[in-house]
C-alpha cells in the first residue's frame, strides 16, 4: 500500500541517474530523454558545472528570508531584464503556478478594484492553483475544485478577444505556444494585432512563458519571436534546471509595492543561484542550441513529415492519427520518454543541451516505434 495521493497516473519507471540527455532506469535500462522532466532541465542531467555552483552556494548560504537584501536575486532580475530586451522588474516564486498567481495579483492591483477581469484562450494551461487554474481554460480541469476566482473569462481564437472585452477587463493572458494544449504557436500577425490592441485599451498582456521561455525556442523568449514586450511575463520550468523557481516579470516598475505580495522561500540563495548557473550555461552554449534545434527540426521532418508538426525550436509536436498514449508507451518499450500534449499530440522537450549523438540515437528509436 502507498501512503502517497494518487494524483499521478505514473508509469511503472523509475531512474536513478542522468548524464546528459540519457537516463538510467533502476532496472537498468538505458534511455534517451525526449521530455526533460516536462521541458526543466535544460543544461540536461548530471551538469557537473551546474552542481559545482549550486553546492558551493549550499556551502555557503542557503536561505535568510526576504527580509534582508539579496544582491543574487538583483543579479538574476537584471540578467532577465537584459536577456528579454526591454525593462523588467521581478519577482521570484517557486513554481509557474505561483508565477501567475503573481501576474493575476499585478494586473488585479493595475485594475485598481475598478477593473479585474481576465480574458485567457480555451485550451490554456497556466497551473494548478486555483488562480491559475481559474484562468486556465479547461473546463475538465476546474470541475471538481467549483468555485473558481471571479472575473475569468476565455475564448476560442485570438482574434474573438476585442469583442470578449468589457469595461471590466484588465488583463489579457496567453500562451504563445500552447503547451499542454497541442503545442500549436500562435500566428505572429494576430498576436502583434493583439497587442497594439490592447495597448490602446490599457489591458494588460501577461505571455506565460513557463514553458516557452528560457531559450526554449532558441530565443530568451517566445515573445522575442513575436516582436513583442508584454506586459507581464512568467516563467519557471527551464530557469532553474530542476531547482525549484517561478518569475514574474513586468514592465511595471511599481506593479508591487511593499506588502503587496511575497513567498518564504521565493528567491533564495539557492534558487538564485541554480537560474544565474542555469542562465549563464545557456548564453555560453547558445551556438550549441540552434544547432541542436536545426538537427531536431530535420529530424522530426524526415520522421513524421512536415505537416504534421507544431511548436517552435525544441519544444515540438506532432499531430498523431493514433492513439498518443499508446505511442508514449512504445517510445518506451524503445527506451525513449517523450510526451503527450492535448489529445492527438505528441511532445518533445529535450534538453536544450542534449548531444547530436543522443539527438540521433533517439530518432532511431522512433523509427523503430513507427515501424509498429
Ligand atoms: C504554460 C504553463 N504555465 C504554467 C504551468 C504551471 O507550472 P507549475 O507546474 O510549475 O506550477 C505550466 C506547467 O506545465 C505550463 O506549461
Amino acid at each position: 500500500m502507498s501512503n502517497l495521493l494518487q494524483n499521478y497516473a505514473r508509469f511503472d519507471l523509475e531512474f536513478v541517474k542522468g548524464e546528459g540527455a540519457t537516463l538510467f532506469s533502476k532496472d537498468g535500462r538505458e534511455f534517451i530523454d525526449f521530455a526533460s522532466g516536462i521541458g526543466v532541465v535544460s543544461l540536461g542531467h548530471g551538469n557537473l558545472e551546474f552542481g559545482k555552483a549550486i553546492s558551493e552556494q549550499v556551502g555557503k548560504l542557503v536561505h535568510v528570508s526576504n527580509l534582508y537584501q539579496n544582491s543574487l536575486q538583483e543579479k538574476l532580475a537584471s540578467e532577465i531584464s537584459k536577456l528579454a530586451g526591454f525593462p523588467l522588474y521581478s519577482f521570484f516564486a517557486n513554481s509557474g503556478a505561483e508565477a501567475n498567481e503573481g501576474a493575476i495579483k499585478i494586473a488585479r492591483k493595475y485594475g485598481k478594484g475598478e477593473r479585474f477581469e481576465i480574458i485567457s484562450l480555451k485550451d490554456s494551461f497556466h497551473g494548478r492553483t486555483l488562480g491559475s487554474l481559474s484562468a486556465t481554460g479547461q473546463e475538465f480541469l476546474q470541475t471538481d475544485f467549483k468555485p473558481m476566482l471571479e472575473g475569468f473569462k476565455y475564448v476560442e481564437k485570438i482574434s474573438e478577444i476585442a469583442e470578449a472585452v468589457s469595461e471590466n477587463t484588465v488583463a489579457v493572458m496567453i500562451e504563445l505556444i500552447r503547451g499542454e494544449g497541442g503545442v500549436e504557436a500562435l500566428r505572429k500577425e494576430e498576436v502583434l494585432e493583439l497587442a497594439k490592441f490592447l495597448k490602446s485599451r490599457d489591458i494588460l498582456l501577461i505571455v506565460d512563458e513557463v514553458q516557452s521561455g528560457v531559450f526554449r525556442t532558441g530565443k530568451f523568449l517566445a515573445s522575442n519571436h513575436f516582436g513583442i514586450e508584454p506586459d507581464i511575463i512568467t516563467l519557471a520550468k527551464g530557469i532553474g534546471n530542476g531547482f525549484p523557481i517561478g518569475v514574474v516579470a513586468t514592465k511595471l516598475e511599481n506593479g508591487f509595492s511593499a506588502g503587496d505580495h511575497g513567498s518564504t522561500f521565493g528567491g533564495n540563495y539557492l534558487a538564485t543561484s541554480s537560474a544565474l548557473k542555469t542562465l549563464e550555461i545557456l548564453q555560453r552554449e547558445e551556438k550549441k542550441v540552434l544547432e541542436n534545434i536545426e538537427l531536431f527540426s530535420k529530424e522530426l521532418e524526415k520522421s513524421f513529415g512536415k505537416e504534421r508538426l507544431t511548436g517552435l525550436g525544441l519544444m515540438r509536436g506532432v499531430k498523431l492519427d493514433s492513439d498518443v498514449l499508446e505511442f508514449v508507451k512504445r517510445c518506451h518499450s524503445q527506451n525513449l520518454l517523450t510526451l503527450k500534449s492535448g489529445n492527438n499530440t505528441l511532445r518533445f522537450l529535450p534538453p536544450l543541451l542534449i548531444s547530436e549523438k543522443e539527438i540521433k540515437s533517439g530518432f532511431e528509436k522512433i523509427k523503430n516505434c513507427l515501424k509498429g
